[in-house]
């Protein structure tokens, strides 16, 4: 799952950056979902680039916030009120724009889904904000478009390429999702820290984090 990912660890990260850098722990607890229109995690800039939230669909709204949760054990997915969240359900609308992502089924929370491991988001060390990523280190996803007052609510998908189509679909916006973290959920004894690419990078050093590349 996180195969191909050689990244410096946190011993050679450099500490004097002034900037706040998240940790893979920030990523827990209850928050909500900043949607940022972004192609390039070190320049993202959430004061200048949110496009919305996440609603408890699922779906990119202007203000509809949803609240999401992430389980605190295995296998560490997210849920809003409205069940677990996935890219699985196939009663959700494909990506039939993009060349690769065609058969794609857009990011939704399902009353009656038991969530997989497959399923998890997670973040990394050393990323200015808490960017949240999914499978092979894919830090980005494509929204068919962004909120606005004609069309308020939008679907975003995994973010695939390849060499029939290097770039984001065309027409659609490159986005990246962001935990805002607004509370914690109950204490608990027995927590078990969530797997994940436990490393860190940093903007001199890194790749883009464009993990569904098809070759
Ligand atoms: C997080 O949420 C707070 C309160 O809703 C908001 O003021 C802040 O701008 C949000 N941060 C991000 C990165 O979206
Ligand atoms: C997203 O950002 C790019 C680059 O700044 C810009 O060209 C594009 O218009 C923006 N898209 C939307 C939908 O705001
Ligand atoms: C994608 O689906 C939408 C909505 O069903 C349809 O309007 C559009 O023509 C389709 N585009 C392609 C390229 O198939
Ligand atoms: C959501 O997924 C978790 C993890 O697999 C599972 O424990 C829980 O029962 C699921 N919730 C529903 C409503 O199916």
């Amino acid at each position: 799952m996180f195969g191909l990912f050689f990244l410096s660890t946190l011993s050679t990260f450099p500490i004097h950056l002034a900037r706040a850098v998240s940790t893979p722990d920030d990523f827990s607890g209850i928050g909500q979902i900043t949607v940022i229109n972004s192609s390039d995690w070190r320049t993202a800039d959430p004061k200048k680039d949110t496009v919305g939230c996440l609603d408890d669909h699922g779906q990119i709204s202007l203000a509809d916030c949803g609240t999401f949760a992430r389980l605190k054990d295995y296998p560490w997915t997210l849920s809003s009120k409205i069940g677990n969240c996935s890219f699985t359900d196939k009663t959700m609308p494909t990506n039939n724009e993009s060349w690769y992502g065609k058969s794609d089924h857009a990011w939704s929370c399902d009353p009656s889904y038991v969530a997989e491991i497959y399923d998890e988001l997670y973040t990394i060390g050393g990323f200015p904000y808490t960017f949240l990523c999914w499978g092979d280190v894919a830090c980005y996803y494509d929204a068919k478009t962004v909120p606005s007052k004609e069309s308020p609510k939008s679907w975003l998908w995994q973010y695939r390429w390849g060499s029939q189509q290097r770039d984001i679909t065309p027409g659609h916006t490159m986005i990246q999702l962001i935990w805002n973290k607004t509370g914690d959920l109950p204490k608990r004894e027995d927590v078990v820290p969530a797997p994940g690419p436990r490393v860190f990078v940093n903007e001199k050093q890194t790749p883009l984090l464009q993990g569904q590349g098809i070759q």
